[in-house]
């Protein structure tokens, strides 16, 4: 999580106004307090615990239909979210109508090529079952013609350990960032 948030900071410094689709507990909110975030989850419960964290703004909202003007934000990003969301496209239409021109997108996904995803699939109700997009190809393809793009793979986990890697075989995501054409 810090090392996420690390990354997310140096993504997103100077941003003005910053969209979280999916924010769950405000886990991102409460780490990088000096940005300006509005998060936005379609569970009560999730923006309950996120407004008891912190005083930003949370909205209870579907990633496909956003309650916001077009142009109005100059960042937005998801993380582990885009990957379970049924209709992805949808949410990434969204996302390019409320950023504005030039405005930055970080999709922080699961890497279901990595060990780690594939020790915790391997769990009996495990979380990561319910991804519903395992191509992240596929989501680079359609992200692609709206942004210049660039792609890695970040955050090595092995066991206990956490390192720095972009071999796909053990990072345990793939970030896709991109700035609105
Ligand atoms: C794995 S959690 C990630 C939470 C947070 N981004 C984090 O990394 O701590 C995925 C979140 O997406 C939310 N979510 C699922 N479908 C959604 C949708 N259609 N629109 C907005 N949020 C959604 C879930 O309620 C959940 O809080």
């Amino acid at each position: 999580m810090t090392k996420e948030a690390d990354d997310l900071r140096k993504e997103l410094v100077g941003k003005r106004k910053i969209l979280d689709v999916g924010c769950g507990i405000g886990t991102f909110e409460q780490r990088l307090p000096e940005l300006n975030i509005i998060g936005v989850d379609t569970d009560e419960e999730m923006i309950k615990a996120a407004r008891a964290r912190t005083t930003n703004t949370y909205c209870l909202a579907d990633a496909k239909q956003l309650p916001f003007l077009n142009a109005s934000f100059d960042a937005l990003f998801f993380v582990t979210c885009l990957e379970f969301l049924e209709d992805y496209k949808a949410a990434i239409d969204e996302a390019v109508r409320v950023l504005e021109p030039e405005g930055k997108l970080v999709v922080m996904a699961l890497n279901p090529e990595s060990e780690y995803f594939k020790i915790h699939y391997s769990k009996e109700g495990s979380y990561f079952r319910r991804m519903k997009h395992k191509n992240l190809g596929e989501m680079v393809d359609y992200i692609e013609p709206r942004f210049n793009l660039q792609t890695h793979y970040f955050l090595g986990v092995d066991g206990e350990k956490i390192f720095d890697t972009e071999d796909k075989e053990y990072a345990s995501l793939f970030i896709i960032k991109g700035i609105k054409k």
